[in-house]
């Protein structure tokens, strides 16, 4: 978060943090207390925004299929700006406002067109994608917009994809928006900003990414002629690695051509990402052993073959009992867990300073079980 606002402090920027990525109300007032705003993409996100102690007006709202009752949340806090994803939602946004006798903040989402070099399921800038509207539209449909008593048109939204490692489709994606803001001034619609949405990608494995600095200075270049103000919404960058997973040897046993298996006590059921996208996370042993390493296959308990968190690991064979740490899963990792095989939610701590709390306690059967008949 630091980094970032360091890297946006010459001009006037936004950082909304992604709310998605990881949304433990203790990791939320960490980055409350860093200065982060917040991007949500529900009204549960929403929610934790205002339990965490946002206001309204920190609050942009994005989301590809808002329900009636997400846009009334919206529209009844009046928060910062709702970036509606189609000209049919724009209508349904004004119509909740009509009926409030109130009006509603709107940006509208861009569909650029643009591939994103990163994976195809976090990849959302293509015409085929479910996402924004397409950009040849864009024009008319914010002229529409702006010309609808109940909206307040003030700005555009663009979000090409996550884990970018290059910075060439976020440049070419900022391109796009403030081209069209330029359009748009033309017909004399004025808008407040351009929100460039997420996308930073993080080192996995080693590999080298743009850092903050370098992200910041691309956009700002970009859209500094436009003077619009510029909004980012970076989830991964801030949290992803500050997480690690810990699991529980339970069981090595080997494999054929001397390789071994390692399964632990988590799996795709805490980290879903691996089986999702064949994301390899580090995996280190905690207290390792002095034996050489071996080649060996790290999996789940789950009772899926793409259940594995790490494939030809060269290891010292850990024993039963012995806690591994599975590295950067701070973001997308705690948010898509689940309950599959019945396995619980595990306990989530905040380690600072070299201190310790309970974010989250481990769940139990009776927490599953309760909302069940
Ligand atoms: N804004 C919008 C509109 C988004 O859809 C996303 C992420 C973000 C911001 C934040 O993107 P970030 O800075 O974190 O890349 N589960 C996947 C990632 C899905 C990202 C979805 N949208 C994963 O584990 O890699």
């Amino acid at each position: 978060m630091e980094a970032l606002k360091q890297g946006f402090k010459s001009y006037p920027h936004s950082i909304h943090y992604a709310l998605k990525a990881n949304s433990n109300l203790s990791v939320v007032r960490v980055v409350k207390a860093a200065g982060g705003l917040v991007d949500a993409n529900s009204g549960g996100e929403i929610d934790v925004a205002l339990r965490v102690g946002y206001s309204p007006s920190d609050i942009v709202f994005t989301g590809v299929g808002k329900t009636r009752s997400e846009i009334e949340q919206a529209v009844d806090l009046g928060v910062k700006v709702i970036n509606a994803e189609s000209s049919a939602e724009l209508d349904r946004i004004a119509a909740v406002a009509r009926s409030r006798k109130t009006t509603a903040r709107v940006a509208l989402r861009v569909n650029p067109d643009i591939t994103a070099d990163s994976h195809p399921h976090i990849s959302t800038g293509l015409s085929t994608h479910k996402f924004g509207v397409p950009i040849g539209d864009a024009r008319a449909i914010a002229c529409r917009a702006d010309l609808q008593e109940e909206l307040v048109f003030v700005g555009l939204h663009v979000h090409v994809g996550s884990q970018m490692v290059g910075l060439g489709p976020l440049r070419r994606a900022a391109d796009a928006v403030v081209g069209l803001a330029r359009e748009l001034l033309d017909d004399h619609v004025t808008i407040e900003h351009v929100d460039l949405g997420g996308g930073l990608g993080i080192s996995y494995g080693g590999e080298p990414v743009p850092s903050s600095g370098e992200y910041a200075d691309t956009l700002i270049e970009v859209v500094r002629p436009s003077g619009l103000t510029l909004v980012v919404e970076p989830g991964r960058a801030i949290v992803g690695a500050a997480g690690a997973l810990l699991a529980t040897v339970v069981d090595v046993k080997p494999q054929r051509d001397g390789k071994w298996f390692v399964v632990l006590d988590a799996g795709m059921s805490e980290l879903m990402r691996p089986a999702l996208y064949g994301a390899r996370h580090r995996i280190v042993i905690v207290e390792p052993n002095t034996t050489d390493p071996v080649c060996c296959d790290v999996v789940g308990p789950i009772c899926e073959t793409s259940d594995v968190f790490g494939i030809d690991c060269r290891l010292p064979l850990p024993e039963v009992g012995a806690i591994v740490a599975v590295l950067d899963v701070g973001a997308y990792g705690s948010a898509m867990a689940s309950n599959y095989n019945r396995h619980a939610m595990p306990a989530e701590v905040i380690v600072d300073d070299g201190a310790w709390r309970l974010a989250r306690r481990r769940q139990t059967i009776d927490d599953q079980l309760a909302w069940e008949e």
